[in-house]
């Protein structure tokens, strides 16, 4: 059965600095706090860094024109902070982007900026990080030299990518840069990014008054494992360190005061301020979603707990369940159509867009060059089915990024995960196109699914 989608549907590719640009150490670029984990040994696997990467800073141009050929309407990037601020506006970093949007917007794409994906500066990181409340404010000042420059040209400007990566796998369970394990920083850090995309919201419209805003969040679709009292408050309790901890604030002003009950033995939250949560209570055009896999928890006995869900001490998280990504990601595009379904019930008028989903397999080169891919091509089959029936639903989905266009530096898995759907041959930097990509070509330029 083909499906269509909505007239003006947009399609795109996704891609974040740090994982696909390299020139680490050109034209006035300082470090990242990616930078120093991926070169502390035994953080990222194989030792792998990105250094390199996909060498994007070289070849956005090529690059750009594979996007116009695959037949997006959009292109989600990031602008990497530490390219543009060393400690002042660095000229020769922003050019770089001005470039890049040109260069997209002769290609008949739409730039979608975001603004913080990850890359936070090493110097900020070394004076006190998101943890550090002035960040949020450092955050701003990069913000509006960026709006200045990229102005009228960008379509959404997405203020963070996924802040509970930042928060938690940065500063709860180490995993991330910068590698901290401290649960009451981490809830801080937490507080400090809603605050940093308070006040991005409001340098982005300072600057271009009719911008749209947008965040992309990594929501968990977390689940019970049976409907007990117990298994649903466990799941109710993830939620809240999940999702509540950034929906609430950004869209309604406000924390659950349950969320503060949760987390009391790990800090009492003295770092909100008055007039804090309306500084991070802006108004939100645009609700990025980035969805790949399900969660599933049961309640278990209070015990030590170390991983990146504050206040969950008390929750089982269960294994994923086969057939697994090569991430070791169980499957299940429904929890996408429930994830979209319950945001537009809980969030009346609020437009959604799916900003990341997709897939890593082990992909093999065959002959001729050739790149099949078919598991990919059913995961994104299903997940974009999942979308369209999240439409069909009535919830207002206006778009669909792919993670990602290119294989690129996978976090603490380095190069050793591929999500792209043009391959990367990382010595040589050429590109092929997988089945895959061929796969969305022709979703992407017919706005319907095969
Ligand atoms: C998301 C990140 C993105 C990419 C995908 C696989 O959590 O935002 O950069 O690594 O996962």
């Amino acid at each position: 059965m083909t499906r269509s989608f909505p007239d003006g549907f947009l399609w795109g590719v996704s891609t974040a600095s740090y994982q696909v640009e390299g020139a680490v150490n050109e034209d006035g670029r300082v470090p990242s706090i990616w930078d120093t984990f991926a070169h502390t040994p035994g953080k990222v696997t194989g030792g792998d860094t990105s250094d390199v990467a996909c060498d994007v800073y070289h070849r956005y141009a090529s690059d750009i024109e594979q996007a116009r050929q695959l037949g997006v309407g959009a292109f989600r990037f990031s602008v990497s902070w530490p390219r543009v601020m060393g400690g002042r506006v660095n000229r020769a970093g922003l050019d770089y982007y001005d470039r890049v949007v040109d260069c997209l917007c002769a290609a008949g794409i739409a730039p979608v900026v975001t603004l913080y994906h990850w890359d936070l500066p090493q110097y900020l990181q070394d004076a006190g990080g998101w943890p550090s409340r002035d960040t949020a404010y450092y955050f701003s000042d990069y913000v509006t030299a960026v709006a200045g420059t990229l102005g009228d040209r960008v379509a959404i400007w997405t203020t963070l990518n996924e802040p509970w990566c930042s928060a938690f796998l940065g500063y709860a369970s180490g995993d991330h840069a910068p590698g901290v394990t401290n649960p009451a920083a981490s809830l801080a850090a937490a507080h400090h990014l809603n605050l940093a995309h308070g006040l991005a919201a409001q340098a982005v419209r300072a600057v271009l008054p009719s911008a749209r805003i947008s965040v992309s969040l990594n929501l968990s679709a977390v689940h019970p494992v049976t409907d007990s009292p117990a298994d649903q408050a466990a799941a109710a309790r993830v939620e809240r360190v999940a999702n509540d901890i950034w929906l609430l604030p950004m869209l309604e002003g406000h924390y659950d005061q349950q969320l503060f009950a949760d987390t009391a033995a790990i800090t009492n939250w003295s770092f909100v301020r008055d007039g804090d949560l309306a500084q991070v209570h802006q108004p939100l055009d645009v609700l990025g979603v980035n969805y790949y896999s399900p969660t599933y928890v049961k309640a278990r006995p209070a015990g030590e707990y170390f991983g990146p869900f504050p206040g969950c001490n008390d929750v089982e998280f269960m294994p994923p369940t086969p057939p697994l990504t090569a991430m070791g990601w169980s499957q299940e595009p429904a929890a996408l159509t429930g994830l979209l379904t319950g945001l537009a019930r809980g969030f009346e008028g609020l437009d959604l867009m799916v900003t990341e989903n997709g897939a890593a397999f082990d992909d093999v080169v065959g002959q001729g060059d050739k790149v099949h891919d078919p598991a990919r091509v059913g995961y994104l089959d299903a997940h974009i089915n999942a979308v369209a029936d999240a439409i069909d639903a009535g919830a207002p989905v206006k778009g669909y990024f792919l993670w990602s266009l290119l294989d690129n530096f996978e976090w603490a898995c380095g190069y050793s995960r591929r999500f792209g759907l043009l391959r990367t041959d990382f010595t040589t930097q050429q590109r092929t196109w997988k089945d895959s990509a061929f796969w969305y070509q022709n979703v992407a330029s017919s706005n319907r699914l095969p």
